[in-house]
């Protein structure tokens, strides 16, 4: 038997009255709450301003109890829960009729997932309820990968930031529905595309405009610096449209030389697409920070974790 930090037993006091933890995961830290818990769910929608038709996670120590949750587990699902969890991932399956309205914004279906960070595993198997966690972030801003994000955002609103370190993979999970039992990407995340193709044949990506406003995490304008930023490919004619202004760069692993450039951040200088996506947000963080006029951002790869990365960096933009 594993011994409980102060910590842990701290999370476990708080969630089992109604009050709210910011756990760690390994794509960001979400906001907490126990599912069963009225208080907590609409504590949960209050801090981060977020609108009640914008549906939650339930995050689940392991698939023993996902029989609890979701009512029709499809094969394609079965074999994705066997390949990626614990991990970045999460499916949105037919609910059991246990699971609370407020969680699901009235659909009848959830999103689930097993997280893969261990303080927030070991949590859970602690817990006699599942936790419900959006990003611990305002609605609409950049999700935290650290805990002095989370406690920038919300520092007296919430009763404990469970400190697990940096999130190692540093973007949401990526987020699959079924239809006629046939998965569709409803979120690009932190599990690149190809990974799910490899165990489930070729995936569609749901069109935007069919999801929004469903999932918010598919509204144009999301994950958003306050600073008005740019997505582009020819990163050297966009900072001369901007000469003069304080500029701020952000690349995938290119040092930029140019004298008009008052800040730049380069995500991976060995190319590593999973250490970029792991370090996106922080960037994203410290450049708004910064007062600059603007940001530039470069635009990745069209594929593996690039595909997603490209996704949030549109979302962060203004227009393009
Ligand atoms: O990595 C993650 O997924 C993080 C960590 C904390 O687990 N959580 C997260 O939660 O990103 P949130 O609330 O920021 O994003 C959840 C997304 C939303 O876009 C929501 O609309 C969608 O999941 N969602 C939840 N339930 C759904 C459902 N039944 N059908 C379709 N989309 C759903
Ligand atoms: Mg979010």
């Amino acid at each position: 038997m594993s011994i409980i930090s102060k910590d842990i037993q701290k999370a476990i006091s708080l969630l089992s009255s109604d009050k709210l933890v910011a756990i760690p995961t390994e794509t960001v830290y979400g906001l907490a709450g126990n599912i069963f818990s009225k208080t907590a769910i609409k504590s949960i929608f209050e801090t981060k301003k977020r609108p009640f038709f914008n549906p939650l996670i339930v995050h689940i120590p392991s698939v023993d109890i996902l029989n609890d949750i979701v009512s029709h587990i499809p094969e394609k699902a079965k074999l994705l829960a066997e390949a990626f969890w614990p991990g970045s991932m999460t499916l949105v399956l037919k609910k059991q009729s246990t699971i609370p309205d407020i969680i699901t914004a009235g659909k009848d279906t959830v999103a689930v997932r097993i997280p893969k960070h261990p303080l927030t595993l070991q949590l859970l198997k602690q817990l006699p309820f599942p936790l419900a966690a959006p990003s611990a972030n305002p609605f609409g801003s950049i999700s935290p990968t650290k805990p002095e994000h989370v406690e920038r955002y919300f520092k007296d609103a919430i009763g404990q930031v469970l400190d697990g370190g940096a999130c190692t993979n540093g973007i949401e999970s990526t987020i699959i529905g079924f239809e006629n039992d046939e998965p569709i990407i409803y979120r690009l995340g932190a599990l690149a595309i190809e990974d799910i193709e490899s165990v489930v044949g070729k995936v569609a990506i749901k069109n935007k405009k069919e999801v929004s406003p469903d999932a918010p995490g598919m509204l144009e304008r999301h994950y958003a610096p306050t600073t008005k930023t740019f997505l582009t490919d020819a990163i050297s004619e966009e900072i001369k449209k901007h000469r003069g202004k304080n500029i701020g760069v952000l690349t995938f692993k290119e040092d930029i030389k140019d004298d008009s450039i008052t800040t730049q951040i380069i995500l991976s200088k060995k190319g590593d697409m999973h250490e970029a996506a792991s370090k996106l947000y922080d960037a994203m963080h410290r450049l708004d920070h910064q007062n600059l006029d603007v940001i530039i951002a470069e635009k990745f790869p069209d594929f593996g974790l690039g595909k997603s990365i490209n996704d949030r960096l549109q979302r962060a933009t203004f227009s393009s």
